[in-house]
């Protein structure tokens, strides 16, 4: 084959100075940076279990009570949410198929957002396939081509996904003291009228802490500040809220709201909610929807049967927030920090990793899965353990893990409390 004009000229340009040789030693930087990792007590992996029932996993041959999933509603074994995931599936398919845009826009993604917008009071939702796809592509795709005009107000403690985003959108962004709305609102304040555009950014309960947001505060201050708000409800979707619909549903003053399938609804995905016009301007700038295949019929099918289930599950949320309070309780009461929780996640904070490590290992020498959260997920120095609780927990799973906690072998461990 003849090469082409400008192949020869460049080739001619270049074989003057052949090209350095990469040299083979600049790609030992993952040896490098898994040995610092090691170092630090930071280092992860995956560890292969197999899920038994809503509260039992079994892992290495241990049956192990988990205290670390987010199917707080125990919904990802519910005979109805299964039965409606195997329905849809058999007769739609394993797969969308294809983009919305393209071929994957079924009946039932649409049924599915009508009956969420429904609940949550919102004119319109948006699937997508994950909430990490969500907040990542959002955020780049509302700020578009007004970076410079735009500037982003973001707690600091809101998840790796919105700082994604943030950072994709290219906008200016601050991160505001976590849930210090006098320090935001000196912020909105400082940056009223030097920016065409403000965005505030918070979840509404904290993933690593749950802690929640004013709701009502950043309501507010969005209001009188003309500021864009935009709340991630993940962990407070199916717990929370008006008939558990989250602490953003039924608030026409929040301008946009993303929820997660994969949590309370014992799903995967996400949505968000907002009004139909910012809908339509998503479906059409937003490559978080436009380059994806569309959710998979058995994941709308299960998430549509989660969806019936949630509001009458009011009891099992009085469950979650009464067995949540007694687990805090203990926890201060053996010399643990639990932050502000105020929900079903409940840490309990040491500090160090190595310490941190070292009790989730002894709390699986004892029966139970609860994983060690270490920095960067969580700021430095608040290495936790992070107990998720699901309504199926009783209070006997908690006393017994009280009494691993407390146990002699786990005092020698921590220097800390
Ligand atoms: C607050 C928050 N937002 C978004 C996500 C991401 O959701 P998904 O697991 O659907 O990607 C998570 C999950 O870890 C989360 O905690």
């Amino acid at each position: 084959m003849q090469p082409r004009v400008g192949m020869t000229q460049n080739h001619q340009n270049l074989s003057s100075s052949p090209p350095p040789r990469p040299s083979p030693k600049a790609w030992t930087f993952a040896e490098q940076a898994l040995a610092e990792q090691e170092a630090n007590h930071r280092r992860r992996e995956l560890r292969s279990l197999t899920p038994i029932d809503t509260l039992h996993i079994c892992r290495d041959g241990q049956t192990l009570l988990n205290f670390s999933a987010n199917d707080y509603l125990g919904l990802s074994k519910h005979p109805q949410v299964i039965a409606r995931a195997v329905d849809y599936t058999q007769r739609y398919g394993t797969s969308a198929t294809a983009s919305r845009l393209v071929a994957g826009a079924f009946t039932i993604h649409e049924q599915l957002e009508t009956q969420l917008a429904s609940s949550l009071g919102h004119e319109a939702t948006l699937l997508f396939g994950t909430g990490f796809q969500a907040n990542s592509t959002v955020i780049p795709a509302l700020v578009r081509n007004d970076a410079k005009q735009t500037l982003i107000l973001c707690d600091r403690l809101v998840h790796n996904s919105l700082v994604k985003g943030i950072l994709a959108s290219g906008a200016r962004f601050i991160r505001f003291p976590h849930n210090d709305m006098v320090a935001l609102e000196q912020q909105l304040q400082k940056a009223s009228g030097k920016y065409q555009r403000l965005m505030v950014i918070s979840e509404t309960v904290f993933s690593m802490d749950g802690d929640r947001a004013d709701v009502e505060a950043l309501i507010a201050l969005a209001n009188q500040f003309g500021a864009f708000l935009y709340l991630d409800d993940a962990h407070a979707l199916g717990v929370l809220g008006p008939d558990g619909m989250g602490l953003a549903a039924q608030r026409p003053g929040v301008d946009l709201l993303v929820g997660t399938f994969g949590k309370s609804c014992g799903a995967a995905g996400a949505f968000v909610a907002c009004s139909a016009q910012l809908r339509d301007y998503l479906v059409n700038f937003c490559a978080g929807v436009i380059y994806t295949t569309a959710l998979p019929p058995g994941t709308v099918g299960a998430v549509s049967a989660a969806l019936d289930l949630i509001p009458a599950m009011a009891a099992e949320r009085q469950h979650l927030a009464t067995e949540a309070q007694w687990l805090r309780h203990q926890l201060e009461v053996l010399g643990y920090g639990t932050g502000g929780s105020m929900s079903q996640i409940v840490p309990a904070i040491i500090g160090s990793e190595a310490e941190t490590l070292a009790l989730a290992s002894h709390l699986e020498t004892q029966g139970y899965l609860a994983t060690a959260i270490r920095p960067p997920t969580v700021p430095a120095n608040t290495a936790r353990i992070r107990f998720a609780l699901s309504c199926h927990h009783q209070r006997e799973h908690l006393v017994g893990l009280v009494a691993a906690i407390a146990s002699p072998a786990s005092a020698g461990i921590l220097q800390s409390p």
